[in-house]
């Protein structure tokens, strides 16, 4: 096969880490090529520099035989190469073919400041590779995975040869993800092709056709993907063997912690999003919520922890009323929250890695003592969760914006199940994380849960749901359609569920076939 492009020892150190070390990774025509390796093992940093936004210390960069220099994404465009970021970088009021077209109006022929055309264009770009978008709407009205497709509809539009995804599915549906890998598979019959980073390797094993693992900045090696599985890559990434699934006690539970009765929210558009949830979750057990995400997940976890007022309805916690509070008051009373997303809401990039580690109960002892900042407590702080949690970090004083996606969310994990608490509501909480760190997550919510916290989970991986979960409500339309214990929960019967058939039904369904 065809050889197109070959990065050759790349060097790339930053103060204190030596991101990529003499790094080779090479792409062929017509092929997805899986790039893995733990949190902070060097995956972006590569892209980041065959895409020209870091200039590497050391290496070559061979494009179609002849050694190349990428000094900025301009000149990456103009070699066929194009990148869709790990976060992603559109104009949230503006149109799609608005944020697609952006950049490129200016050129002599005028066909792209006149919008009709744009529109036509996008529209025809998007029905060639099967990449459904409303060339009009606005990125802040569709989904996540919608402004996905705008961002890979972007690179298409400048003529990538060579499409770089950084963690496309971090962000997806299971529904989104398998519409994402015909979208793969139709670019790479077109010729195109694609580098995919991603930690879920049942993802490297259905799509790719070869594999490269980093691991500590280094390449580990090159496999084609029928010659592996994913047991190996595993013991490739992390340089041990990796369980893969937990294993849980019986359970022990303690009185009731929280408590929600028939309680309704509108969403950002005032539309019903929580239609009379009741649900109750007890010390010592684990709820996880399953559902096709945007069917009040959200909101039921936003109105739990202070951040959207509730319309109706009662919440206790144990006994005492704590709807419509503020976040403060409800932290206070010992909640922990991982939310879902952590660049908004979990972290402040611009902040060092210890003075994120206290956020939330910064402002009292032992962080704080009458207004003035213990930094000695602050920093005993710092280097207990970063050992602890493995947190990669060149130091506690590094800004959290320079950290790997994984590392960052790190942060926040060990920061929310670092404290004494009695509820933790938890959303996505491996999400971007490597497999030995999302086993090393899910160990310590199962010891939470066996001291007796009460646990509310949500997440999309339904794996993860199911491994964890004691029991398991499925919503759908902002309703709580059924609950299932964890020993009556089956895939199939919480996938059916999980488009509005009832409990009932769907256990049904499962005797009739
Ligand atoms: N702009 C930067 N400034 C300083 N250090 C950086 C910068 N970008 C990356 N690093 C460091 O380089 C190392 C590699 O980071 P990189 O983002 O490439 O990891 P990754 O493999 O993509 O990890 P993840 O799976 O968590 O996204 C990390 O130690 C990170 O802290
Ligand atoms: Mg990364």
């Amino acid at each position: 096969m065809e050889q197109i492009l070959e990065m050759v020892n790349i060097v790339k150190t930053f103060p204190g880490v030596v991101a990529n070390n003499k790094v080779s990774f090479e792409v062929r025509k017509r092929e997805i090529h899986a790039l893995v390796g733990e949190n902070g093992a060097g995956k972006t940093t590569l892209m980041n520099i065959l895409y020209g936004l870091y200039k590497p210390d050391g290496g070559d960069i061979i494009i179609a035989g002849e050694k190349t220099s990428i000094d900025s994404p301009i000149v990456a465009i103009e070699k066929g190469i194009g990148l869709v970021a790990q976060h992603f970088m559109l104009i949230e009021p503006l149109t799609v073919a608005e944020n697609i077209i952006l950049g490129l109006e200016t050129r002599k022929n005028k066909i792209f400041t006149d919008m009709r055309k744009a529109n036509q264009k996008v529209k025809e770009l998007s029905e060639l590779y099967g990449l459904e978008v409303d060339p009009t709407a606005r990125i802040m009205d569709i989904s996540v995975g919608v402004q996905q497709r705008v961002e890979i509809l972007k690179i298409l539009y400048r003529e990538a040869q060579i499409l770089i995804l950084d963690e496309p599915t971090a962000v997806l549906t299971p529904q989104e993800t398998k519409e994402l890998y015909k979208v793969l598979f139709s670019l790479k019959e077109m010729g195109k092709s694609v580098v995919f980073i991603t930690h879920k390797l049942n993802e490297v094993m259905d799509i790719s056709d070869r594999v490269t693992v980093l691991r500590g900045g280094k390449a580990i090696g090159t496999v084609n993907t029928s010659e592996t599985d994913a047991t190996q890559l595993a013991s490739m990434m992390v340089g041990r063997e990796v369980l893969m699934r937990v294993k849980k006690e019986g359970k022990k539970l303690g009185e009731a912690v929280l408590e929600l009765r028939k309680v309704s929210a509108v969403d950002s558009r005032k539309l019903p999003a929580l239609k009379n949830v009741s649900l109750e979750i007890r010390a010592g057990e684990i709820l996880g919520i399953a559902g096709v995400q945007g069917n009040g997940q959200t909101e039921l976890v936003e109105v739990l922890t202070g951040l959207r007022k509730a319309t109706s309805g009662e919440v206790m916690l144990k006994g005492d009323s704590i709807i419509n509070k503020n976040s403060r008051s409800i932290r206070e009373l010992r909640v922990a929250h991982i939310p879902e997303d952590r660049n908004k809401r979990g972290l402040i990039l611009d902040y060092d890695v210890a003075d994120n580690l206290i956020l939330g109960p910064h402002y009292k002892p032992p962080f704080t003592y009458r207004g003035k900042r213990n930094l000695q407590n602050v920093w005993q702080n710092a280097r207990n969760l970063i050992a602890e949690f493995d947190i990669r970090t060149p130091s506690y004083d590094t800004k959290a914006e320079t950290l790997s996606g994984g590392n960052q969310q790190k942060i926040v994990v060990a920061r929310e199940l670092g404290g004494d608490i009695s509820l933790l509501v938890v959303s996505q909480p491996t999400r971007g994380l490597d497999i030995g760190t999302i086993e090393f997550i899910h160990k310590r919510i199962l010891e939470l849960r066996d001291k007796g916290v009460a646990i509310l989970l949500v997440s999309a991986e339904l794996t993860e749901i199911m491994s964890l979960s004691d029991r398991i409500a499925v919503m759908y339309d902002g309703n709580i359609v059924g609950i299932l214990q964890d020993e009556e929960a089956k895939e199939e019967q919480i996938g059916m569920m999980m488009t509005g058939i009832s409990k009932v039904d769907a256990l049904r369904g499962e005797e009739s076939d």
